[in-house]
């Protein structure tokens, strides 16, 4: 049998900019340590996906949100072990996709859906032993979490990254392209009115732009064993 004695049932939060390999990372710390990992971001893009179904979103970025808002009260977005699902669907993949990736930006500046995703983040982190990552979850929906990690990169290595993945996906990105949709998105996220993506006071910020997941987790437990005083 798996225990996970060595570190309390606490909340986790990573937050960062896009493409500074937080999912990979909280995914591992999770699994070491027998925490539950959230990804909020795919509240988000589960939103957007319901948004573009129901028809609510014209272009990419003009979203209904007269018709949209009341439909909240009834969408079931939940987390399973093989991903988000909406309903009895698996959308784990559809929320990935390109088209999806083009409206979540627009959808998670609106205050009512950061609301709503606010809400479901609660009620996962009521259960403790949770790990989350996002953009404001050390800021504004876990404030008082026990644990917070601030991830960054040089911008040239996220790029590198995010052109590995999709070109591992099939698709055909120039460099410069990927460039400009990363600084585009850092933009929005740093600049939205509301909980815009920040630094916590209280964050420890963790850079691995030359850092193997191996160093990340060393790292990791260093922080852990100087933060709380035990050894794992
Ligand atoms: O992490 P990601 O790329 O899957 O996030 C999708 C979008 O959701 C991205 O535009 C940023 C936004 N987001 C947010 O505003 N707040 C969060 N806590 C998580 C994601």
């Amino acid at each position: 049998m798996i225990t996970h004695l060595n570190l309390p049932d606490i909340i986790i939060a990573v937050d960062g900019f896009s493409a500074t390999g937080k999912s990979t990372f909280a995914k591992l710390v999770a699994k070491e340590f027998g925490f539950l990992y959230l990804d909020s971001g795919a509240l988000y893009r589960g939103v957007t996906l319901f948004a573009q179904e129901q028809g609510l979103i014209e272009g990419t970025d003009r979203i209904d949100t007269e018709r949209l808002y009341p439909m909240l009260g009834d969408l079931d977005l939940h987390f399973r072990a093989d991903g988000l699902y909406m309903g009895e669907r698996c959308i784990e993949k559809e929320i990935r996709s390109l088209k999806v990736s083009s409206s979540v930006s627009p959808i998670a500046v609106l205050a009512r859906v950061r609301e709503w995703v606010d809400g479901r983040l609660h009620e996962y982190g009521r259960r403790g032993r949770v790990i989350m990552d996002g953009r404001d979850i050390g800021t504004a929906v876990f404030p008082d979490a026990q644990l917070k990690i601030f991830m960054v990169a040089d911008e040239n290595v996220r790029a590198g990254r995010r052109y590995d993945e999709m070109v591992a996906k099939g698709e055909n990105p120039t460099m410069e392209d990927v460039l400009k949709n990363l600084r585009e998105r850092d933009y929005i996220d740093s600049h939205r009115e509301t909980n815009p993506l920040r630094q916590a006071p209280d964050a420890y910020v963790l850079d691995n732009s030359d850092m193997t997941l191996h160093e990340e987790t060393v790292w990791f437990r260093g922080l852990v064993q100087g933060k709380f005083g035990i050894l794992c």
